[in-house]
C-alpha cells in the first residue's frame, strides 16, 4: 500500500503510544502488590475502570451519534480492505470525476479518493466529523479536492456525481434505491458498501462478508424496480 493511503487509513498511531504510557504508570510497583492485591486495591482499579471507561464514552459520543434522523446511520469506521476495494473501483472512472460519499463519517474514503485526484466530497450529519474531515484533509494536503458538508444525505442532490458511495443500513436501502433512481446520471456508478441494494442486480460483488462492495449502474438500479 502507497504511504498516503495508510496515513488516511490509520491517523491515530500517536494516540495508540499515549494510552500505553497511561497502562504502565498504573501498574503495580513491588512484587508483593502485584501477587496480594487487597481488596482496595481491587475497588481502586474497578473504580479507576469505569472512570475511564464514563470519560471515554462521552468523548466518543459525536462519533456515534446518528449520522442522520429518517434511520441512524451509526459511525462505523470503514475497514482497510474496504477503503483498497473502493479505491479499486474508482480506478475505472477518469481523475478528476467526482465522488460524493454519503455518510462519510471521519472522511477516511474521501481523502482516499481525493489522493487518487478524484474531485471528492463527504456529506455527514455529525458537525464534529465533518470538522475532524475538513481537518485530516487539510493536513494531508488534500483540501483542494475535499469537500465535506454537514447535510443530510436524503437531501444530497446525486445529479453531478459520477461515483455515489454508501455504506448503508439495511433499513435505508429501499429508500436511497428510489433516490438513485431519479437522481443518478446514466453513465455514473453506485458503490454500496456493507449493504446491497434490495431485489437488485449488481454490475458485480467484490470482497466478502463485512467488506462486501456492490457496484451498481443506473440500469441495474432501474432493473432492480421491474423485478419487484
Ligand atoms: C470540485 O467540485 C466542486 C463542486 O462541488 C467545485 O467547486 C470545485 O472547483 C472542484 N474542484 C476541482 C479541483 O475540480
Amino acid at each position: 500500500m502507497d504511504k498516503d493511503l495508510e496515513a488516511v487509513l490509520h491517523p491515530n498511531v500517536a494516540a495508540k503510544s499515549h494510552s500505553e504510557v497511561g497502562s504502565s504508570r498504573d501498574s503495580p510497583k513491588t512484587p508483593a502488590a502485584r501477587s496480594a492485591p487487597s481488596t482496595l486495591q481491587k475497588s481502586l482499579v474497578i473504580g479507576a475502570c469505569v472512570a475511564t471507561s464514563t470519560v471515554i464514552g462521552g468523548l466518543l459520543i459525536p462519533f456515534v451519534s446518528p449520522g442522520f434522523r429518517r434511520i441512524a446511520l451509526p459511525y462505523v469506521p470503514a475497514t482497510d480492505s474496504q477503503v483498497k476495494l473502493v479505491a479499486s473501483i474508482l480506478t475505472r472512472r477518469t481523475p478528476g470525476s467526482r465522488v460524493v460519499d454519503l455518510g462519510s463519517g471521519d472522511g477516511r474514503l474521501v481523502m482516499a479518493a481525493a489522493q487518487k485526484g478524484f474531485n471528492s466530497t463527504g456529506v455527514e450529519m455529525n458537525w464534529w466529523l465533518v470538522l475532524w474531515s475538513r481537518w485530516r484533509s487539510y493536513s494531508l494536503g488534500l483540501s483542494k479536492l475535499t469537500q465535506f458538508i454537514r447535510q443530510d444525505l436524503y437531501k444530497c442532490d446525486l445529479k453531478s456525481y459520477d461515483v455515489i458511495i454508501l455504506f448503508g443500513v439495511s433499513g435505508m436501502m429501499e429508500t436511497i434505491k428510489k433516490k438513485l433512481a431519479v437522481e443518478m446520471k446514466s453513465d455514473s456508478l453506485f458503490v454500496a458498501c456493507r449493504f446491497p441494494l434490495p431485489s437488485a442486480t449488481p454490475l458485480e460483488q467484490l470482497g466478502a462478508g463485512i467488506d462486501s462492495v456492490w457496484v451498481y449502474r443506473k440500469s441495474d438500479v432501474i432493473g432492480g424496480f421491474r423485478s419487484n
